[in-house]
């Protein structure tokens, strides 16, 4: 017993326990997310949770939200700085560039999943611990790659059976283009240093590019006026573009360009893009990536393309949640038994039906029929096999379906299989 002046420990704020009865819905997405990934012939990749500091600061970038305000940083006892990964995409480059895998030339399409972490102030669809499925391509300059990657996801949604997804599309052309229009904002924004709110002032220092990204309703009109980049866009940008434009109309893929679209870290280039819903209020953003064709080289590789993205996994189990999927049970058989040769035969029932391929749970804990039938339902098992001791002589079980009205039968295990796969189905 805990004494009632213990008082009962918090997870930490932001970081959310997934309780049994919600997994279901994590196997739904995670079953169909892995069956997707095969499908495009991705390959998994594991790397660690932590890495030193110096990796995210050199990657996302010094001047970013993420390294600025939101890791999980800590020195440890080798005085190293080590942070928790706030994203997968600087991790991964890491270990590529590390183990020298893009060092043969060939190109690789990989996969991460996974926690991340980032201070962030929690509120619904924003959490401090989340998961993230990560997609990530290397090797390939041309938009084909990109187009694939969004094909991909517009496939994802459908297998989800999600409605209402949207995307995002936008160009940051490439590093020059970038920096010239980089001028072409600050000599702007310096004009109406004094209608600037304090983010915005510190952005025009550090980071003009996400002065544009300001929720701030007051800072909208001008945004407005802002010079737009496709004025600065270099004609190899322009083009990469609007190849990737035609390959997504001729898949039949919606987008809304949108020239606002930067992104909150440093490391993209041309292509970028956001999967967007309005069902998770302002949290909206499902899916999330782009070009970053610089990263390998600044990480020490050999200068290699890539694209890629990141789904953020409990945003999207939270609309199938609100679309009201319905899991059901893995659960085929409950076994219900009572008597001293039921108890006993019923251990070879279970086992035997678990070879057959069978997912069952044996009750355990005693009670009579009526009361283990209640727990046979509770469970969501297809079916309940009902093990008195008659049946036990008779090397028999009772099977019942617990989802549709029906008698019990007295059949033989091998007749039992039979009518579980024939019904399960
Ligand atoms: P990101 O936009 O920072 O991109 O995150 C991707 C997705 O993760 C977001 O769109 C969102 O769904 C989810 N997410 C981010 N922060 C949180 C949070 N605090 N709570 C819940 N969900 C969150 C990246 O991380 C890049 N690494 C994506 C990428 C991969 N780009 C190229 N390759």
């Amino acid at each position: 017993m805990v004494s009632k002046s213990i008082q009962s420990i918090q997870s930490i704020r932001g970081m959310k326990d997934i309780l049994p009865a919600e997994v279901p819905l994590w196997e739904l997405f995670e079953r169909t997310a892995f069956d997707w990934l095969r499908a495009y012939g991705y390959r998994n990749i594991r790397m660690p949770i932590l890495e030193h500091t110096e990796l995210f600061q050199r990657t996302i970038g010094e001047a970013t939200d993420i390294v600025e305000k939101e890791m999980f940083t800590f020195v440890d006892k080798e005085k190293d700085s080590l942070s928790l990964r706030p994203e997968g995409t600087a991790s991964c480059v890491r270990a590529l560039v590390q183990h020298g895998v893009l060092e043969s030339g060939g190109s690789q399409r990989l996969y991460y999943d996974g926690p991340m972490f980032r201070h962030e102030r929690p509120q619904k669809g924003r959490y401090r611990q989340f998961h993230q499925i990560g997609v990530e391509a290397f090797g390939f300059p041309g938009p084909d790659i990109d187009a694939e990657h969004i094909v991909m996801c517009s496939r994802l949604w459908r297998n989800l059976g999600l409605e209402g997804v949207t995307l995002q599309l936008n160009t940051l052309g490439n590093p020059d283009a970038r920096h010239r229009y980089k001028h072409e904002l600050v000599d702007y924004f310096q004009g109406l240093w004094k209608n600037l709110d304090s983010d915005s002032r510190r952005r025009l220092e550090t980071n003009p590019l996400r002065i544009l990204d300001s929720k701030n309703p007051e800072m909208q009109s001008l945004i407005e006026g802002a010079p737009r980049f496709s004025e600065c866009l270099d004609s190899e940008s322009i083009l990469h573009f609007e190849k990737l434009q035609n390959y997504l109309s001729r898949n039949n893929v919606e987008f809304e360009l949108n020239p606002r679209l930067v992104r909150g870290l440093d490391y993209y280039n041309n292509t970028v893009f956001e999967w967007v819903t309005k069902k998770l209020g302002s949290q909206g953003t499902i899916c999330a990536g782009g070009r970053y064709d610089g990263l390998v080289s600044q990480l020490g590789g050999t200068s290699t393309p890539a694209c890629g993205f990141a789904i953020g996994v409990e945003r999207v189990i939270e609309l199938l949640r609100l679309e009201k999927k319905n899991v059901e049970s893995t659960i085929d058989v409950y076994v219900v038994r009572q008597g001293d040769s039921a108890n006993l035969f019923s251990w070879q029932v279970a086992e035997q039906l678990r070879d057959a391929g069978l997912s069952v749970v044996l009750h355990c804990g005693g009670g009579n029929f009526s009361n283990q039938m209640r727990k046979a339902v509770v469970s969501g098992a297809k079916f309940a096999v009902v093990i008195g001791d008659i049946e036990a002589s008779a090397s028999l079980v009772g099977i019942k379906s617990l989802r549709q009205p029906a008698e019990q039968q007295s059949v033989s295990i091998a007749e039992a299989v039979e009518l579980i796969r024939k019904g399960g189905k």
